[in-house]
């Protein structure tokens, strides 16, 4: 992979390009005045990060690059601040003071909603498991701002952990967090998501295993939820009971 800068970069965005590329195991190459075609044709490398003003924007073969953005997640905190609720902070129960640990984080969505929702008093833990998702969505929720200053201190409360979720949850104590979360990768994808799309490439793809969803249950005293497919099988091989049954559901597994 290679990590560059905008062209005329700033000495801080040279270093901060720098430190990312040691970071990730990647080679810096200095931008000068080429075009990202040109810079992967010299280097023969399709793998391409750029850090420039708009945050960190990576590119594989699709001219669709993956980029953190809250998009819907704002929307949805929108909708809570004017009172209208939202089907997963509902579905969990989701309070302020909350603790909860978001097993799948992707591009942050879920977490920025849960953040949000538990207010300063909670905290979220969002994990990752591919390295690439993993620094991208990490510097969006460390650097992006919306218009709202309450929206920018629910991104800035998430702490993103590189980490599969199964070696993260087994060194929990018992009953330990109120909320975890689970949205995988869905068995059967939804065609219609285009926000998903450059996800799709890098990330984990694997199916939830049952030794994750006993381990979420021995660390949760509030509840275990998953969104999934709702006709995919995956709540009832789980021991998920689903809620919704619209399209895309969630599941929950309520701790007495
Ligand atoms: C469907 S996306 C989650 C989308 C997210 N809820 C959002 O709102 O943006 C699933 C993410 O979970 C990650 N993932 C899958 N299995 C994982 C595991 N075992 N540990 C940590 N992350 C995992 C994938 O790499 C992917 O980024």
């Amino acid at each position: 992979m290679i990590v560059t800068t905008p062209q005329k970069p700033t000495p801080e965005q040279t270093e901060y390009a720098r430190g990312l590329a040691e970071e990730l195991g990647a080679r810096f190459v200095p931008r000068k005045q080429d075009s990202l075609l040109l810079l992967k044709a010299k280097h023969e490398d399709v793998r391409l990060l750029v850090a420039d003003d708009r945050g960190l924007r990576y590119y594989e073969d699709s001219e669709a690059p993956l980029y953190f953005h809250p998009s819907m997640a704002y929307v949805r905190v929108k909708r809570m601040r004017k009172g209208e609720g939202d089907p997963l902070i509902a579905v969990t129960g989701c309070q302020p003071g909350d603790t909860v640990v978001d097993c799948t984080a992707g591009l942050g969505s879920d977490s920025i909603v849960f953040a949000y929702a538990v207010g300063p008093e909670g905290s979220v833990t969002a994990l990752e498991s591919e390295r690439v998702l993993y620094t991208v969505v990490r510097e969006g929720l460390r650097t992006y701002r919306t218009q709202h200053e309450d929206v920018n201190e629910a991104l800035r409360r998430i702490a993103m952990r590189l980490t599969d979720h199964l070696d993260y949850l087994k060194r929990l104590p018992d009953k330990s967090v109120d909320i975890v979360y689970f949205d995988p990768m869905f068995r059967q994808p939804v065609h219609d998501s285009s926000a998903l799309s450059p996800l799709r490439a890098l990330a984990n793809g694997a199916a939830l295993g049952e030794a994750s969803i006993r381990e979420a249950l021995r660390v949760a005293r509030k509840c275990v939820a998953l969104k999934e497919h709702a006709d995919s099988g995956e709540f009832e091989r789980l021991g998920f009971e689903s809620r919704h049954r619209n399209k895309i559901a969630y599941g929950v597994i309520i701790k007495a």
